[in-house]
């Protein structure tokens, strides 16, 4: 059996599917970049039925052709079958995706099918995918909470229909990794024909055990993991993609695997994906949250500076974080600027480096020393601003300890001529945040105010992450400034902005979102 495992990533399908994270074209654009560069072996770009949206986006990547294999999700039905293929035969490489579910739960209370009826339809399915692709993957939906000997059933009609890769899912994030390991085995011993496809594992970590599970399927045969950056997905999430990987790196010795990931590039995917979505990385998640590499207790950095391995496992290199203390300061030069821009791994086109570095400058004369963190909130606030359609022109704010704050916006939307709201509030925030409904006409309900410091020092600037209530969706924003209570500000009109975009999406086919991504997988 090879050593190499393939990795599958599904943040622009199933982590999409996570509530507020959806994304523009654009958006999903710039991520399929970053996952070429990490050298994903797959990319999983959407589902092509879900919406007119979708299906764009879904081509649009296909059609630049990064590199990976790219792969659209179907349900078992000649016309989602065909939206896939006609998304993704652009890519060079590329992948239809089938799933049925097949547990009794499933069956019974979603599908209302019988076992035959749901063999019949996933056979069908992959044999009319086979006749467009060589290429074809099917997924059992519910597979940890399905009857073992149907589960083998199922497969092996898959298999003899054709399909070339075949994955487990753990839908419901409900196995453990014993368990899941058995399962693996039982289908290595009673499927004919397993060894010749490759079997792959799709896990959701609604216990926390989704990259436990996924190794214990690895070992157990599996040479394809399904995850996503930052483990974004359905409720608790996906398997996380860096956790994985880094897992089978770190202990090569123990797994005798490895994977085609360029290790230096997950810190960087994983900044532009939580700056996409507004989903913010804990600080202490493995890998990639701020303390994951930060020693506070005297005796580890004792340990440390005699030698890294007594506390590090990993070394921050490895993963990108290659975080230098003082970076920039005021007379650094555009080029200075382009060069960390990119060391930390983000790819703007011409435009967005000008305003960034537009920013920058700006930020340099309110701040002597410019930080990691501080280029990274800068891009972040470059990115969301330029997809707009709303931008903030100026914030006004008045305080005082007898009165209620007062906050005046300017806004600049699609008509030339700006946009001027006034508004009170209790407190500076709650009077931005009413101003700035007001000009766009964009009710929310504030449900979380998180601020932090993106680097150090007391002219630091504070990065405010909120969600908000919109009808029934809850949707996420960033924003970030010396000043917090414009952080604040200019995270609520991310937030808006994110809105009004889907919105404008949703206009194409007004259920299909809903009905699809989120109500039927
Ligand atoms: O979790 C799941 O079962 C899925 C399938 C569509 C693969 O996302
Ligand atoms: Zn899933």
């Amino acid at each position: 059996m090879s050593d190499r495992v393939r990795i599958f990533d599904t943040t622009l399908r199933d982590g999409e599917q996570a509530p507020g994270c959806s994304m523009t074209l654009r958006e999903k654009l710039r991520i399929a970049k970053a996952l070429a560069e990490l050298k994903v072996d797959i990319i999983e770009a959407g589902f092509p039925a879900a919406s007119p949206g979708d299906f764009d986006a879904v081509k649009a990547i296909a059609d630049e052709d990064f590199g990976p294999v790219i792969c659209g999700l179907a349900r078992c039905n000649p016309a989602d079958i065909e939206k896939v293929h006609a998304a993704v035969k652009g890519a060079a490489r590329h992948r239809i995706h089938v799933f049925v579910a097949t547990s009794a739960i499933h069956r019974e209370h979603k599908l209302r099918m019988a076992k035959e009826e749901i063999i019949k339809s996933a056979v069908g399915a992959i044999k009319m995918a086979r006749e467009l692709c060589g290429d074809v993957e099917f997924s059992p939906e519910d597979a940890s909470r399905t009857e073992l000997s149907y589960l083998a059933e199922v497969v092996s009609a898959a298999i003899e229909a054709g399909a070339t890769t075949v994955n487990i899912p753990d839908t419901v994030g409900y196995t453990v990794p014993a368990e899941f390991d058995e399962l693996f085995r039982y289908l290595k011993a009673h499927v004919v024909g397993i060894d010749d496809v490759t079997l792959s594992v799709h896990c959701h970590d609604d216990l926390g055990m989704a990259v436990a599970n996924s190794l214990s399927a690895v070992r157990a045969g599996a040479r394809q993991i399904e995850c996503t950056i930052n483990g974004i997905g359905e409720r608790a999430g996906n398997c996380s993609l860096e956790e994985v990987v880094m897992a089978i790196k770190t202990r090569a010795e123990f797994f005798g695997l490895e994977t085609g990931i360029d290790s230096t590039r997950l810190y960087p995917a994983s900044r532009l994906v939580s700056s996409i979505t507004g989903m913010q990385v804990p600080r202490n998640k493995a890998i990639v949250g701020e303390n994951a590499f930060a020693h506070e207790a005297g005796i580890h950095q004792h340990g440390m500076l005699q030698h890294r391995s007594t506390y590090e496992i990993m070394r921050p290199e490895d993963v990108g974080l290659s975080r230098s203390s003082l970076v920039l300061g005021k007379h650094s030069g555009r080029h200075a600027f382009r060069d960390r821009v990119k060391e930390l791994g983000f790819v703007l086109d011409e435009f967005e480096i000008n305003r960034a570095f537009q920013e920058f400058k700006k930020l340099a004369d309110k701040k002597k020393d410019l930080y990691d963190g501080d280029l990274e909130a800068i891009i972040m606030n470059v990115d969301s601003a330029s997809v707009g359609p709303w931008s903030l022109q100026k914030l006004e704010v008045q305080t005082s300890s007898d009165r209620p704050a007062r906050a005046t916006v300017v806004l600049l939307g699609t008509d030339p001529e700006p946009v001027t709201a006034s508004a009170t509030g209790d407190g500076p925030v709650a009077a931005a945040f009413a101003a700035l409904e007001q000009a766009t006409q964009v009710e929310i309900t504030l449900k979380s105010f998180d601020l932090h410091s993106a680097s150090i020092g007391e002219d630091a600037q504070g990065e405010v992450a909120i969600t908000v209530q919109h009808g029934a969706d809850l949707y996420r924003g960033n924003g970030a400034s010396v000043d917090i209570v414009e952080a604040g500000a200019r995270a609520c009109l991310d937030v808006i902005n994110r809105i009004v975009r889907r919105r404008e999406r949703s206009g194409d086919d007004p259920d299909s979102t809903e009905k699809f991504s989120r109500a039927s997988i």
